[in-house]
């Protein structure tokens, strides 16, 4: 993190914490139930957000090496990622040009040629095909055009973004705006990933809400999160449909106590940043929890990829211990407490008990989120996109 970035967030967080104050919206911000809940509303969502939008699907860490692939189903789509023999990150359809099999069909490796399982055509790693079985008995094919489909990708401050339409571009300068450089400043490209959770969630949105306040932190997270981290106060930027939110710990006070110059930058304070529409990154400069939020397959559930990521690894059995416990607890922190609340939402608002949610000023960040969704799923005009 910038420090000049850190100091100003951190002067922010002292201030709301001498005065019992957060940052907030001028008044509430109410939203219809049914908006979680209606299926034709999530299609939209699905079509005008997540197939259009650029999503972070991957980690530099993990295609670090050429000819490196992993493979992703996201809202339905399944996509093969590899980074060619130049250095390059390209992403596909995993679909088979001859009958649409999944090319390939494990998770991750290295490979400089994919062989289809089903009748073994083969494509490179620019997804050209340059192999057809037993080709004189099948005929003539236009391998030109029968190449892999391609999909907009690009690879920017560690994180790999890809556009699930083939034809849509994707512009991720445009894109992430001046949340480009608070990813950059972090220099995630040189993070390696400790360890991968999958966790079942409720609707997307229900789930994406939780990212964005700290109101919950005393009641939900009594024996977790608020054993470090206060509650209900906020410095909050936004980028676009981008936010950053800085929570200070219940020791932030201590930078009182010395001058502004012995501030170790992140110090006192969690800093979470959501990359709109699905990612959460919540850590310091030496790594930390980013989530990948996925809907679906149906309105009521979604998956979310959590990844541990540090600057350095563990290298004593004392420091993985210290590691691990630091995981255990945030996993059972998001899995049984968070998701847990999520499923109980997703219930609770099947009953018709409540026909709006009202988020508080306190809640300026679900505003912003659900302002933006409303933007492109509802198929707004520039004229009325939301202020950043
Ligand atoms: Fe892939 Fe036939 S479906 S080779």
């Amino acid at each position: 993190m910038r420090r000049s970035e850190y100091i100003g967030l951190a002067e922010r967080l002292l201030e709301h914490e001498a005065n019992n104050t957060t940052d907030s919206a001028e008044d509430t911000y109410t939203v219809p139930v049914a908006d979680y809940l209606d299926e034709a509303r999530w299609n939209n969502e699905m079509e005008a957000i997540f197939k259009r939008l650029p999503l972070m699907l991957a980690y530099t860490d993990e295609l670090r090496e050429p000819g490196s692939y992993k493979t992703i189903e996201a809202v339905g789509v399944p996509v093969l990622i590899t980074r060619g023999k130049d250095g390059m990150v390209h992403a596909f359809l995993n679909v088979c040009s001859h009958r649409g099999a999944a090319v390939v069909t494990d998770e991750c490796g290295t490979a400089s040629r994919f062989m289809c399982p089903y009748h073994g055509w083969t494509f490179n790693d620019q997804g050209a095909l340059i192999g057809v079985a037993d080709k004189h008995k099948f005929g003539e094919v236009d391998t030109e055009a029968k190449g892999l489909k391609e999909l907009a990708c690009e690879e920017r401050g560690g994180l790999i973004f890809v556009v699930l339409t083939p034809g849509v571009p994707m512009d991720i300068e445009a894109h992430l705006g001046g949340m480009l450089d608070e990813i950059e400043s972090l220099g995630i490209e040189n993070w390696h990933i400790y360890k991968q959770v999958e966790l079942p969630g409720a609707n997307w949105k229900v789930c994406y809400d939780g990212y964005l306040e700290g109101y919950h932190f005393a009641t939900l997270h009594t024996n977790t999160i608020f054993t470090f981290s206060a509650n209900n106060i906020m410095a909050y930027d936004s980028y676009g449909p981008h936010q950053r939110i800085g929570f200070p710990h219940h020791n932030l006070g201590e930078l009182r106590t010395k001058p502004q110059e012995e501030w170790e930058t992140g110090e006192g304070m969690s800093v979470i940043r959501t990359l709109f529409p699905h990612v959460s990154m919540a850590g310091s400069d030496q790594g930390g929890l980013i989530s990948q939020l996925i809907p679906g397959p149906t309105p009521e559930q979604s998956r979310t990829i959590q990844t541990y990521i540090y600057a350095m690894q563990p290298s004593t059995d004392e420091e993985r211990a210290a590691m691990d416990a630091s995981v255990e607890m945030t996993v059972g922190a998001v899995r049984d407490e968070d998701y847990a609340t999520g499923f109980g939402i997703q219930k609770g608002m099947s009953t018709g008990a409540n026909e709006e949610f009202t988020f508080g000023k306190n809640e300026l960040g679900l505003h912003k989120f659900h302002q933006w969704v409303n933007f492109y799923a509802e198929g707004k005009p520039e004229s009325e996109r939301p202020n950043p």
